[in-house]
């Protein structure tokens, strides 16, 4: 959007929406399903992703701007707090980074705007660690 007279674009809009979001976490749980690179955090998945493809997407939402789907249905994020009973180190969040940046590029996220995510995702990803 270049009239600055409307509102300018949020990081939901530029990864196109629900719909584009949706894209992504399908992309970023296929591949973590289907990469062995990923089976270390895989396994603290439980055995079906439904629930936390709905999960990522509906927090996604509203991290990037969009709507607020995740609070809605639970309350505040506490990201790091539901994040608890797993065990994150290192190799965890390096595993999860290295699934979203490969989903990113597979699904097109814009090229401008994958080092602002990549960074900004990898800020959570590294406060996530309770290892
Ligand atoms: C650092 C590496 C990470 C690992 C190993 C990890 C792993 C997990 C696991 C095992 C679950 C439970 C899945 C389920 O309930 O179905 C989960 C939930 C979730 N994760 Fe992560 N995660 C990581 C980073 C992140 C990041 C960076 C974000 C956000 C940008 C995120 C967002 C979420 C959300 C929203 C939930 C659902 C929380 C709930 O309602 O209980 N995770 N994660």
């Amino acid at each position: 959007m270049t009239d600055a007279a409307q509102t300018p674009e949020t990081l939901f809009d530029r990864l196109g929406g629900e719909a584009g979001i949706r894209r992504l976490v399908d992309r970023f749980y296929d591949l973590m399903d289907l990469e062995p690179q990923y089976a270390g955090i895989r396994a603290l998945h439980p055995s079906s992703l439904e629930g936390s493809r709905d999960k990522l997407f509906w927090f996604l939402c509203g991290w990037s701007g969009g709507p607020d789907h995740f609070v809605q249905r639970f309350g505040h994020p506490r990201l790091r707090a539901r994040h608890l009973p797993y065990a994150i180190g290192i190799a965890e969040r390096d595993q999860w980074m290295s699934c979203m940046v490969s989903a990113m590029e597979e699904v097109g996220v814009d090229e401008d705007l994958r080092p602002r995510l990549t960074q900004a995702l990898f800020n959570t990803a590294d406060w996530m660690r309770n290892r």
